[in-house]
């Protein structure tokens, strides 16, 4: 019974639209001392569906950047209309939402200096048809309306972004201890 209970509060905890945050954990040392940056990016539904999270992980991970949050959601359609509010009388936004609808999406926030311009160019060209080689874009896609991977585009952007799809105490602030902890830049 009460496991049970349990598994229930856990689900409604995780899943529920009351969903409610646990205390944050904290860290106060160990990060880089320079203003970080943070950015959104989102592997769309044709780059899950081509498993192709793990390779995105990989490359933005070996970039030296740092994951604070990430998350597999379908996304409704609330946040899709609020995320692609701007393009909502383009010619293709049914199409667009119809595909970001289409299957699940998953969701990151990486850290680090100058992420969002990096990210941009690590993910390539929006028409994937002019994306290089080498971009995620340019290795993975053919076309922009199943171009992959979406990465926020301007540094307001990104908090206006991460504010839409991810509550604050989904982030983790954890401490940097890797290769570039520590690197400032001159
Ligand atoms: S625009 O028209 O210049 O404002 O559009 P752009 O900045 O190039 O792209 C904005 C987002 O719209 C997506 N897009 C499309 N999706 C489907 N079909 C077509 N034809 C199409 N054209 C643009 C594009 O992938 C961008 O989405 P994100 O999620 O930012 O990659």
């Amino acid at each position: 019974m009460c496991a049970f209970l349990r598994g229930f509060a856990l689900r409604g905890w995780l899943c529920g639209p009351q969903a409610q945050c646990p205390s944050p954990v904290r860290h106060s040392s160990g990060g880089p001392s320079w203003t970080q940056e943070r950015t959104l990016v989102a592997v769309k539904p044709d780059g899950v569906q081509r498993r192709l999270v793990g390779d995105v992980i990989r490359r933005f991970e070996r970039r030296g950047f740092k994951l604070v949050g990430m998350k597999m959601l379908q996304p409704p359609e609330s946040i899709l209309a609020e995320h692609y509010h701007d393009l909502r009388r383009k010619p293709f936004y049914p199409a667009l939402i119809g595909y970001m609808s289409s299957g699940p999406v998953v969701a990151m926030v990486w850290e680090g200096h100058n992420v969002v311009h990096t990210s941009r160019v690590m993910i390539g060209d929006t028409d994937a048809a002019k994306a290089a080689p080498g971009t995620i874009r340019g290795d993975f896609s053919i076309h922009i309306s199943r171009n992959v991977i979406h990465a926020s585009d301007s540094v307001e952007g990104a908090q206006r972004e991460i504010g839409l799809w991810f509550r604050s105490c989904e982030l983790v602030d954890w401490p940097d201890r890797g290769p570039q902890s520590g690197v400032s830049p001159a």
